[in-house]
């Protein structure tokens, strides 16, 4: 195979992201699409011509998407709910032997419990399929960049990092799912502590050593509403997405500390941050790491490109400067291609190089399964109001309390 096609379930903003990122990817090309909407569909594959990487074939049935010979691997991108009826859809197609499905990648949170997890996890395995878990954050240049510079020389000169600090902070979600609990089953822990996670784990993990050498002990969590659960924000929520926060309310802090035992026995400890309450020029990722003799710091609001708007100009909100921009006027950050800041193209890439060599993906679904059983020990710990062991019988049939008003909870 020299071309992968791509088929993609979903069509809206995380899609539209990936659509960026593989421009410039070798050996890919867009060729079918299904979504809820077939306006959506139809504007993702105009888009995808318009950037060169083919049209796709809109599809009103799954199934026909799926058996279409010419699609090779799918891009999971539809809200966390879908995950276990659209894995279910893809895997029965490919035990069937009907079309040419070799890989599948998945987009964080892998689930919106361990069970659910498992359950994709133990389908696509049994498929015989190669997966991938879309962690855009581990491929961003700086990350990586930043792991080499970390482990090359300051963990071979002075020894290993001890402490990893990443955080994922904006203004809240963009589409009406992501605020109700009661479909997504989580707040900002759930939406985006899987990226801090992934990223603190990583950071610390040695890269000469097998991916899960670090293992987990003890995880503290702990959840607030700081912001929009209040009457005002409520109302706002009500205004832009028709959703009763009120009646769902979802954590908009959360803090994930993870202290894990290295190969040699010795602590390290993983903290991620994540908010939804953060007003500042846009989305915001950091990451921080410590060693004995070094530290290392990264920023996304730093970027080369800075645009200065005076109070005398009034541009309409958009985020044509940065994601989830806040504001039109002052100094602002300009991220120049977001796409390959925030590590989707060099993800992208990843996943289709290994599925064209029929190489599973160095970021997985093992992968994600761990964020998933990370997260959910870090609700439980923050209901108890404790650290816990990392025990996965504690997490098995769990499902946080954030989710248990929902009528499926
Ligand atoms: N890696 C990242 O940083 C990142 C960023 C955003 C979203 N995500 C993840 O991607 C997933 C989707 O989020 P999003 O922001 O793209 O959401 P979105 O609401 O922008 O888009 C969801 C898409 O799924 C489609 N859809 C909804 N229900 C469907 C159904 N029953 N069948 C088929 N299609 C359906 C919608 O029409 C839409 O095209 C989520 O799991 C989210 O966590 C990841």
């Amino acid at each position: 195979m020299d071309i992968l096609g791509i088929g993609f379930i979903g069509a809206g903003f995380s899609a539209r992201f990936h659509l960026r990122g593989l421009v410039g990817v070798r050996g890919a090309e867009v060729v079918a699409v299904y979504s809820r909407t077939e306006k959506s569909a139809k504007e993702f594959s105009a888009l995808s011509e318009e950037l060169g990487l083919g049209r796709p074939r809109v599809y009103r049935d799954l199934h026909e998407m799926l058996a279409d010979p010419r699609v090779n691997a799918v891009w999971i991108t539809t809200p966390n709910d879908l995950r276990v009826e659209h894995v279910k859809a893809v895997t029965e197609e490919a035990r069937q032997g009907k079309g040419n499905i070799v890989g599948v990648a998945i987009e964080k949170p892998l689930a919106r419990n361990y069970k659910e997890a498992k359950e994709v996890v133990d389908m696509i395995e049994r498929a015989g399929l190669l997966h991938g878990y879309l962690e855009n954050q581990v491929f961003m240049p700086s990350f990586t960049k930043g792991r080499e510079v970390v482990w090359c020389y300051g963990a071979k000169y002075s020894g290993r990092p001890y402490l990893a600090r990443a955080a994922e902070e904006h203004s809240g979600p963009h589409s009406p799912w992501f605020w109700r609990p009661s479909i997504s089953w989580g707040g900002v822990l759930l939406d985006m502590a899987c990226h801090s996670i992934e990223a603190s784990r990583v950071m610390l993990s040695d890269p000469s050593k097998p991916k899960g050498s670090l293992r987990p002990k003890k995880v503290l969590g702990k959840i607030a509403f700081l912001k929009w659960a209040k009457e005002r924000y409520a109302e706002e929520i009500k205004r832009r997405f028709n959703v009763d926060f009120k009646k769902e309310p979802a954590e908009d802090y959360a803090i994930v500390i993870i202290s894990y035992e290295d190969e040699n026995g010795e602590l390290v400890i993983g903290e991620a941050r994540t908010s939804w309450a953060f007003v500042g020029v846009g989305l915001r990722l950091t990451f921080e790491v410590l060693g004995p003799e070094y530290s290392l710091y990264v920023t996304t609001h730093q970027p080369e490109l800075f645009a200065f708007m005076s109070r005398n100009v009034k541009i309409p909100p958009s985020e044509a400067f940065i994601e989830k921009q806040n504001s039109d006027q002052g100094l602002m950050p300009v991220i120049p291609d977001e796409a390959v800041t925030y590590g989707y193209q060099a993800e992208d890439r990843h996943m289709v190089e290994s599925f064209l060599r029929k190489r599973m993906p160095w970021e997985n679904l093992r992968d994600g399964l761990l964020v998933v059983e990370l997260m959910m020990l870090a609700y439980l710990s923050a209901e108890k109001g404790q650290e816990i062991n990392y025990e996965r019988t504690l997490i098995e049939d769990y499902i946080p309390r954030i989710a248990k008003h929902s009528s499926t909870g």
